[in-house]
């Protein structure tokens, strides 16, 4: 887990019974060295003191977008740009709505806008309050705008119901402010190796599924684990290399010193993607990426009619992620994989020509033994003019050998 010490965090704390947790959490944080600062809502103090997170924080609590005496000593776009993360904890159902919608009109919203530090969003409320389309619509705004969302859990609420919108208890919410700043912080706490056969190089990798929503509660997906794309990249950052890993919906710990950006969709993807490919040397797609998506995603939770035995969903091609990386100019050296069940040397020949890329990487996924999902795997690389096949070894061997092949082609091509 990464060290929190030092690490400037500022708490939003928004109006819910589940504010009465956030004292313990700013407590355990400064435990662990972590610089706090509280924000609160007027909703907030119904249910707790500003005195209290001032004890526990060590700081003035801020609670006001034009009180004079706070502008003096820290305004409020100083504590935007001060903080390395801000923690929404509570967040109300309406906190939402407001930060989902751009207001701006009290400090919490106002911070909020006016900050470039990632936001992570900690929702506590009544479980039909979080079922309810609009906040579930409000949640989709916010992940699209990159905010993280941390919970909520279920089981029994304040109010005496059961379900999901409980939030998450402050041990937990410490493990994801460890999570995010392990994720965020690896490049810079572990440089790369100084030397190695991708010494100097920049490598991008897409790893594990994406997701294609169908409406708020449903999506698409495939069994993709990460695990390839995962220890590729570790093996990548060993050899030398700057990796960049561009990981869909997978529960896999991130790589030391590789820096992980999170996506959902394909399209998510390929936004991270075309963000990150101008410096990148290498690209390895390794994700298994939805082909299609849903033309339309329901802004509400589709309901089973009576009488209907059948539903049809429209769906539209992906954009194909590997072929556009390798379609730019200048392009990277670009690596694929082709997961078959039959006739795997063939397909892949041709989605190597297809793709227009330099080297693919083709497995048989008709063995439950290996490929997706599975620890072991068995490949045959392919490239225009050679072939080299892999004997069953683990994907973190696997991976090792493939990016010895991959650093060799690529010193060619160049
Ligand atoms: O066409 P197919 O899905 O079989 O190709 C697999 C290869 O193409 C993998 O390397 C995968 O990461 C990449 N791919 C992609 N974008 C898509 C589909 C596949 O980058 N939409």
């Amino acid at each position: 887990m990464a060290s929190l010490s030092n690490r400037k965090l500022l708490l939003i704390v928004t109006g819910g019974i589940a504010a009465y947790k956030t004292p313990e959490l700013v407590r355990r944080l400064r435990d662990h060295g972590t610089e706090v600062r509280v924000v609160m809502t007027k909703g907030a103090k119904a249910f707790i003191t500003p005195l209290t997170l001032q004890a526990v924080s060590g700081h003035p609590v801020h609670d006001d977008l034009l009180d004079p005496a706070a502008e003096a000593a820290m305004g409020h776009i100083e504590l935007a740009r001060w903080a390395d993360l801000i923690v929404v904890v509570p967040a109300s159902a309406s906190a939402i709505a407001r930060l989902a919608h751009g207001f701006a009109d009290d400090l919490f919203s106002t911070l909020c806008l006016a900050t470039d530090a990632p936001i992570a969003v900690v929702p506590a409320m009544n479980r039909l309050m979080w079922s309810a389309p609009a906040t579930q619509r409000n949640v989709e705004l916010l992940r699209a705008d990159g905010k993280l969302i941390w919970g909520p859990a279920e089981g029994s609420q304040a109010c005496g119901e059961v379900g999901a919108g409980r939030m998450l208890e402050p041990s937990q919410i410490l493990e994801q402010i460890q999570t995010f700043f392990g994720n965020t912080t690896s490049l810079h706490s572990e440089p790369a190796a100084t030397s190695g056969a991708l010494h100097g190089c920049q490598l991008l990798i897409t790893a594990g599924p994406t997701r294609e929503a169908i409406d708020p509660v449903r999506y698409l997906s495939n069994h993709s684990s990460g695990k390839m794309g995962f220890a590729l990249a570790a093996a990548a950052h060993a050899a030398g290399a700057q990796v960049t890993l561009v990981a869909g919906p997978c529960s896999l710990a991130t790589p030391n010193g590789v820096t992980r950006v999170d996506v959902t969709s394909a399209t998510d993807m390929q936004r991270a993607v075309a963000e990150h490919i101008g410096h990148a040397d290498i690209f390895i797609g390794c994700a298994a990426v939805a082909d299609f998506r849903p033309v339309q995603v329901a802004g509400q939770k589709m309901k089973k009619s009576q009488g209907e035995d059948h539903m049809v969903i429209e769906l539209v091609k992906n954009p194909d992620i590997l072929a556009w990386v390798a379609a730019q100019t200048p392009a990277p050296f670009s690596v694929g994989f082709a997961a078959e069940t039959h006739d795997v040397a063939n397909y892949a020949k041709e989605k190597l020509q297809r793709k227009g890329i330099q080297l693919i990487i083709a497995n048989d996924v008709s063995d439950p033994a290996i490929g997706f999902n599975s620890d072991d795997n068995t490949v045959t690389a392919y490239w225009a003019d050679g072939e080299q096949s892999f004997a069953t070894a683990s994907k973190e061997r696997l991976a090792e050998q493939l990016i010895d092949l991959i650093s060799q082609r690529y010193e060619q091509s160049i």
